[in-house]
């Protein structure tokens, strides 16, 4: 089964290439064999999504509710509405400076399938984990509690190990392909075989040209979720080329 891959490019709070570099990236994303996708901040999806009509456009972040008393938050509806395609849930960062929980994250992810936007919802585990050996049972109990009860393929899971983000170090393709195995392993016993071979797994962490080829050959990974790279639009552009290269 070919899953398409899936390059994704979180600016996180940043305001990301101008103009003329994210031409560029589209003229990229236009050619290529991949999906190629930004998340930029929300206040910038309709922009980038004119800019960029042949990128996929995700948010960062939605409410799990529709509408309501919740200042300074946006429903999934609204991220759609702005252009969206797909909106990150789940995210290292929220989950650790907002305190978002496996059950929030869930909320958020049932959201943006209501109004049809692909989650993409990310676990990972914490290098303290990982050095004590907990990284698998840790990553399960993510994927059990954060997936809705009803995912299908609509559904993208990006492993970002916690100690791979933003530090330059990267899981190496063999501790990445490991976690992505058992994690489809899992969505086979939570959901069914034909679903769990047509999710992807991308994988975060510290991607960057120069890994990015040999962590999306394995067998497992069907792509990247980039931070730091995606900044830069060479570098991102770079990466895309990778991940068509290595296409199956
Ligand atoms: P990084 O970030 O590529 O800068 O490590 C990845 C992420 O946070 O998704």
């Amino acid at each position: 089964m070919t899953r398409r891959k899936l390059v994704a490019g979180n600016w996180k709070m940043n305001s990301g290439p101008g103009s003329d570099d994210l031409r560029a990236i589209d003229e990229v994303a236009n050619r290529a064999t991949v999906d190629v996708a930004l998340c930029p901040p929300a206040t910038m999806i309709q922009q980038v999504h004119a800019i960029a009509p042949n990128v996929w456009i995700g948010g960062q972040d939605c409410h799990a509710a529709k509408s309501g008393a919740f200042t300074g938050w946006l429903s999934a509806e609204m991220v759609r509405n702005a252009g969206a395609a797909m909106v990150i849930v789940g995210h290292s960062e929220r989950r650790a400076f907002a305190g978002e929980t496996d059950g929030d994250v869930r909320g958020k992810a049932e959201a943006a399938l209501r109004a049809g936007l692909l989650p993409i919802i990310c676990v990972g585990e914490s290098e303290q984990q990982r050095a004590s050996g907990n990284h698998v049972a840790t990553v399960l109990a993510q994927i059990d509690a954060s997936l809705p009860a009803a995912s299908d393929e609509r559904v993208i899971v990006a492993y970002e190990p916690v100690w791979a983000i933003g530090t330059g170090r990267t899981a190496t393709p063999d501790q990445a392909q490991q976690a992505h195995a058992f994690i489809r392993d899992q969505l086979t016993k939570l959901f069914s075989p034909e679903v769990s071979a047509k999710v992807r797994i991308q994988y975060g962490g510290s991607v960057k040209p120069n890994n990015a080829a040999e962590l999306m050959s394995q067998a497992d990974i069907d792509g990247a979720l980039v931070g730091g790279a995606s900044l830069d639009p060479r570098a991102f552009s770079d990466i895309v080329h990778a991940a068509r290269a290595v296409h199956g």
